[in-house]
């Protein structure tokens, strides 16, 4: 049966294109995070708590807002207000940038997903770090662990990427429960090439060198494309590098799920993403014991329970909460 949300929200929303209902949805959580009436208001899709500690931090609830909702993190409070039991903000670059042209983003109802090429807009490393210094001043930062993720600017050469993510790193960390390094969008050329052992190692080792001290948690975001062996060599430089979780998945850039017709370039989320992200979970939990972060098509209790069964510590979703809406947290959670 369909939830209030699904009812009579989604098709307000879904009648709007979607980038403008996301500019829509994320404008009205900014605004609510500054009024205490609009933020108690929300607080009716709190899920019950069901705390769970994984790499240090303790966390409310297993189920995160996923990178790329609230890219700038405008919203935190509201966020927290309405159950997430962590916030992932991002992905951030050191500069600020505009992102790919417009049309950015496609749903596709019939088979639960989304293609985006947002390609990283973002207000910079500098403009979120005053946003977030301000935030921590105003006493409504939030009591769920805050992670903040972070990219290369697309001006940036593949080349120099190290430094681009140091930048980031040294704005931010003083703000993040942990730090995610988003080496997986499909949308920024060539990022995907930091997934290779030789361009990782480089940059743990700069990330590590710069997270000396007041150390937080590092996690890095992974794609659902690479191959067994690609996969097999990323564990073992995660592991090498001493990295504290890994991600996975984010989008893919497998659409075979979609009628050639209809077809965009960009990353696909949502439903089809789903076992593909389980099976890399499971290939990542039999080989190591670096925590996972599962993303990719949790839509309802079964599929964050396969995603759980798979080995997966915490779980974050974003296709799942645009198809259903801010009850699904307490629909999952209170099942789990
Ligand atoms: C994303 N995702 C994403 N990931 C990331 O690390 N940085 C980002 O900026 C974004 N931006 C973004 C925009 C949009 C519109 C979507 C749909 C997705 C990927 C997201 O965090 C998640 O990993 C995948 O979408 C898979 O999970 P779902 O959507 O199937 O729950």
């Amino acid at each position: 049966m369909k939830n209030a949300y699904e009812r009579f929200v989604r098709p307000l929303l879904f009648s709007l294109h979607p980038e403008t209902a996301h500019h829509f949805a994320i404008g009205t959580l900014r605004h609510a995070s500054h009024v205490d009436l609009a933020l108690r208001t929300l607080r009716i899709f709190q899920p019950p708590p069901k705390p769970k500690t994984v790499f240090g931090l303790t966390f409310p609830n297993p189920i995160g807002l996923a990178a790329g909702f609230d890219k700038s993190g405008v919203a935190l409070p509201a966020w927290e207000a309405l159950g997430f039991g962590f916030i992932e903000i991002g992905t951030v670059t050191a500069k600020a940038q505009p992102g790919n042209p417009r049309p950015r983003i496609f749903r596709y109802p019939e088979q639960q997903a989304l293609i985006n090429r947002l390609g990283f807009n973002n207000d910079g490393a500098d403009v979120v770090a005053e946003r977030l210094r301000k935030l921590r001043e105003s006493g409504r930062w939030p009591r769920v662990p805050v992670g903040i993720n972070i990219g290369k600017s697309k001006v940036t050469p593949v080349e120099e990427a190290t430094s681009d993510y140091r930048y980031s790193f040294q704005r931010l960390h003083p703000f993040a429960d942990y730090i995610a390094l988003n080496i997986s969008s499909p949308n920024t050329p060539g990022l995907r090439s930091l997934q290779t052992r030789e361009s990782l190692s480089i940059l743990l080792r700069a990330i590590r060198e710069e997270n000396q001290t007041a150390r937080k948690p590092i996690v890095i975001k992974i794609a659902p494309d690479l191959s067994p062996a690609e996969l097999e060599e990323m564990i073992a430089v995660c592991e090498e590098n001493q990295v504290d979780g890994i991600i996975a998945t984010n989008t893919t850039l497998d659409h075979s799920a979609i009628s050639p017709r209809q077809n965009q370039e960009g990353g696909l989320s949502g439903e089809p993403l789903r076992e593909r992200s389980t099976a890399f979970v499971r290939a990542i939990t039999t080989r190591s014991t670096i925590p996972v972060i599962a993303s990719g098509g949790i839509f309802n209790v079964e599929s964050a329970r396969e995603k759980l069964g798979a080995g997966a510590r915490l779980l974050q979703v974003y296709t799942g909460y645009i198809y259903r809406g801010p009850g699904l947290l307490r629909e999952i959670v209170e099942q789990l």
